[in-house]
């Protein structure tokens, strides 16, 4: 699986030009660099909205499921802050902490299960 980084606004702000092309779609980052040229909606709509968010675009036109496949193979990452969305891909951190909490509970559980010191003494 691609490792998909954490982008701020700042760093995707960077990517808008026509040789360099990030945009934002519902939280998620997509290179559409050398897609643009192949858009149906035309590379112009797409420069638009280079280095910024083009949800609000993308979603009026009511893009077709395979758009939304297409869309998926230029994914190279999230934007940092953003609500988890379908399909998730979770950051490595998020993973950390998962293993982290079940650790926590297993731990818990554990203690759980021990009789209580007081009956001990
Ligand atoms: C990388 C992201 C995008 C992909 C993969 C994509 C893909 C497509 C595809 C496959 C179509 C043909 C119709 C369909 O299958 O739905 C289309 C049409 C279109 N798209 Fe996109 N699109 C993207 C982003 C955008 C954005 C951000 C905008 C606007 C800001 C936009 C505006 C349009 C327009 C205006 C059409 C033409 C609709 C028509 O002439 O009927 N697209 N796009």
């Amino acid at each position: 699986m691609v490792s998909l980084q954490i982008l701020s606004l700042a760093e995707i702000a960077k990517h808008n030009t026509a040789e360099d092309c990030w945009i934002i779609i519902e939280g998620k980052v997509y290179d559409v660099t050398k897609y643009a040229p192949d858009h149906p909606g035309g590379a112009e709509v797409l420069f638009s909205v280079a280095g910024v968010d083009g949800t609000d675009g993308f979603n009026d036109i009511g893009h077709s499921t395979d758009a939304r496949k297409e869309l998926e193979t230029m994914l190279i990452g999230t934007l940092e802050g953003a609500p988890v969305t379908w399909p998730y891909h979770p950051p490595p951190y998020m993973k950390l902490s998962t293993d982290s909490t079940r650790l926590l509970f297993s731990m818990k559980r554990l203690l759980s299960t021990q009789r209580p010191i007081r009956d001990l003494l």
